[in-house]
């Protein structure tokens, strides 16, 4: 037992990040079957699909599980109510200020986790009353702060400024990386990249082979003038370079990135034209694999590190 898995009443200090277009009922119903704790994407959500999602996880387990409200998409307002109404207990914001939503759902019982990338917006996030923060560091995939601080170097940074529980994002796939977080000062461990290439992702299966074919190297941070987010350098990242080589205004970068292209990429798997987020770690997800073996292989591997690092003597 920790803090985190007291807190969210979990078996492993693992929780799986809320992913536009990949993380629906089916991957957050069993990343919480497995013990870790399941998040459903409320960010690529029409609210009653919000709540059809909401009502099949609870339909397809009996653990705890939350969901993740990206506060930069519209409808937060109606989400917000269609979470309460549905009685869930457990919500992550991201992209916003944690002020506007923490108190109004601790209000109604809900533990509320914040995400950050930076001590500054950890001791926010604290301010503001929210039960853990996620610190991300910049190799994190998906939408990401404009500062470039590593997870390696931001964990403990945060740990330094807060007192509450502290759950590490960006660049952890496996039991080594869950190890090192937890050294550096984290509670538990959120990841995205490694869940997004699972069977139970939502994303396309084009995309899921591409993450695995990913290499040290083939991912970028990129549109920071509008939502920074890191994307695998495909066509389309290759467009936004091309643009940026003529100094675009923002309005290029809006029009360029036009609406969708995060769903027709990782959704519909058009690997040429859409946004393909995923994370610097994809260079070491060699395999699709079920949410069950994910997690038991990462406890393996924790375990088996943990005791490696205990047999070190000086
Ligand atoms: C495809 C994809 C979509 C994501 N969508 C969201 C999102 O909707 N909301 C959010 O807070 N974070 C989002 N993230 C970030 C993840 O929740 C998680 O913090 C991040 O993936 C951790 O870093 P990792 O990719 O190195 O594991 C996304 C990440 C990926 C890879």
């Amino acid at each position: 037992m920790n803090k985190i898995t007291q807190l969210f009443n979990i078996k492993y200090p693992i929780v799986q990040g809320g992913m536009i277009w990949n993380s629906g009922y089916k991957l957050a119903s069993a990343v919480s079957n497995a013990g870790g704790l399941g998040l459903i994407g409320a960010g690529s959500m029409y609210p009653d699909v919000l709540r059809e999602h909401i009502q099949k996880c609870k339909k397809a387990t009996d653990k705890p599980f939350g969901v993740n409200v990206p506060m930069l998409y519209p409808n937060i307002e109606e989400i917000i109510q269609i979470i309460i109404q549905e009685n869930v207990k457990i919500v992550f914001t991201s992209a916003g200020n944690p002020k506007t939503w923490t108190t109004y759902l601790k209000e109604n019982g809900i533990t509320v986790v914040h995400v950050v990338s930076s001590s500054k917006f950890a001791i926010k996030a604290q301010e503001a009353g929210v039960d853990a923060v996620v610190a991300e560091g910049f190799e994190a995939g998906g939408h990401n702060g404009r500062e470039e601080t590593t997870t390696f170097t931001l964990i403990p940074m945060v740990k330094e400024q807060i007192n509450i529980p502290l759950i590490a994002a960006g660049g952890i796939a496996t039991g080594r990386g869950m190890l090192a977080a937890m050294i550096l000062g984290a509670d538990a461990v959120q990841m995205g990249s490694r869940f997004a290439a699972s069977f139970e992702s939502s994303a396309h299966d084009s995309f899921k082979q591409t993450i695995i074919n990913v290499k040290e190297g083939d991912t970028q941070l990129t549109l920071k003038e509008l939502a920074p987010v890191r994307l695998i350098k495909n066509k389309f990242y290759q467009d936004v370079e091309e643009l940026y080589s003529k100094s675009p205004s923002k309005e290029d970068l809006e029009s360029l990135l036009g609406k969708r292209r995060a769903k027709r990429g990782m959704f519909e798997g058009d690997l040429v034209e859409g946004e393909l987020e995923i994370g610097q770690v994809a260079g070491l997800i060699h395999e699709i694999k079920s949410v069950k073996d994910i997690i038991d292989d990462i406890i393996v591997e924790f375990e088996k590190c943990k005791k490696e690092v205990n047999d070190v003597k000086f």
